[in-house]
């Protein structure tokens, strides 16, 4: 495995190789689990060599705090990854990236900014847009992997390379699960016991909502839920929406043609979790 932390001399070395490789990437900001494992695993067996990027992207967070706070295990992660296969690791510094201009790129992406997530984290998408675009440019991937944990982040990604004609297919992954259905996230590190416990009561809430959509209204559906949350001292719904696959546009009624998704943001404390399911 070799670890680089200039750009230049990652580029240099991906030349060499990318004559005869395909190169798979997974961008993460670390504080590596094993969702992020899949991920490069998957990668490696579609392509030839897997690039891995270590980066917490400063644009992408909407409060100092959470970026301060944000989990930095760099040590832990190198070791991780040196017990699978992972070609290359790439851990640039703010500066490498950035130069002294930390600012994010302005993006259109059709309206699928403005929904959820882009409601609650002013600008997160244009930070996120803006690293990826510029990994793009550094790694220069075949094929890229992104986990449907983020599943709004996975289709805003999708839109950048098809306005921006950025050539890189960008796979879509599972989102991996502890054996109590918390889904994997770097910031669970950062629960407290009680937390930790309490955490799953997500993923519960959104499996008993795709059951009582079966024959209750998405209106019915979004108070229930919302009454869940109310009740559980712990957790705080920052939003549950019943929203289209592709649009991530409100669903209004429920049809039978359309397809989907239940998304849930709540807080434990000062540590916001974020989680998904199809529901149709
Ligand atoms: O999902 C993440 O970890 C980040 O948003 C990403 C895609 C690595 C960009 O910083």
């Amino acid at each position: 495995m070799k670890v680089f932390y200039k750009k230049e001399l990652l580029q240099e070395h991906l030349a060499e190789i990318t004559i005869r490789a395909s190169i798979g990437f997974i961008p993460t900001m670390g504080a590596l689990h094993k969702g992020h494992l899949s991920l490069i695993e998957k990668a490696n067996n579609e392509n030839d060599i897997s690039v891995v990027s270590i980066f917490v992207n400063p644009t992408q967070f909407d409060k100092k705090e959470d970026l301060r706070s944000y989990p930095r295990t760099i040590e832990e992660d190198l070791a991780l990854l040196q017990t699978i296969k992972c070609d290359v690791v790439f851990v640039p510094s703010v500066s490498e990236i950035y130069d002294d201009n930390i600012n994010a790129l302005h993006f259109d992406f059709d309206g699928l900014e403005f929904e959820m997530e882009g409601k609650h984290r002013k600008g997160h998408f244009d930070g996120v847009g803006t690293i990826v675009k510029r990994f793009f440019e550094i790694v220069k991937p075949l094929k890229a992997y992104f986990g449907e944990k983020d599943f709004q982040q996975l289709q805003i990604i999708k839109k950048l390379v098809e306005k921006y004609r950025i050539p890189v297919q960008i796979i879509g992954c599972e989102i991996y699960r502890e054996p109590d259905g918390l889904a994997m996230s770097s910031r669970n590190v950062r629960l407290t016991k009680a937390q930790r416990k309490e955490a799953p009561f997500i993923y519960k809430t959104l499996m008993k909502a795709k059951e009582k959509l079966k024959k209750d209204s998405i209106q019915t559906v979004i108070e229930w839920v919302e009454g869940e949350f109310k009740k559980n001292a712990v957790l705080q719904l920052e939003y549950f929406e019943i929203a289209h696959s592709k649009t991530l546009k409100p669903v209004r009624r429920k049809s039978k043609k359309a397809s989907y998704r239940g998304f849930i943001a709540a807080f434990a404390g000062d540590i916001r979790l974020i989680d998904n399911i199809a529901l149709n």
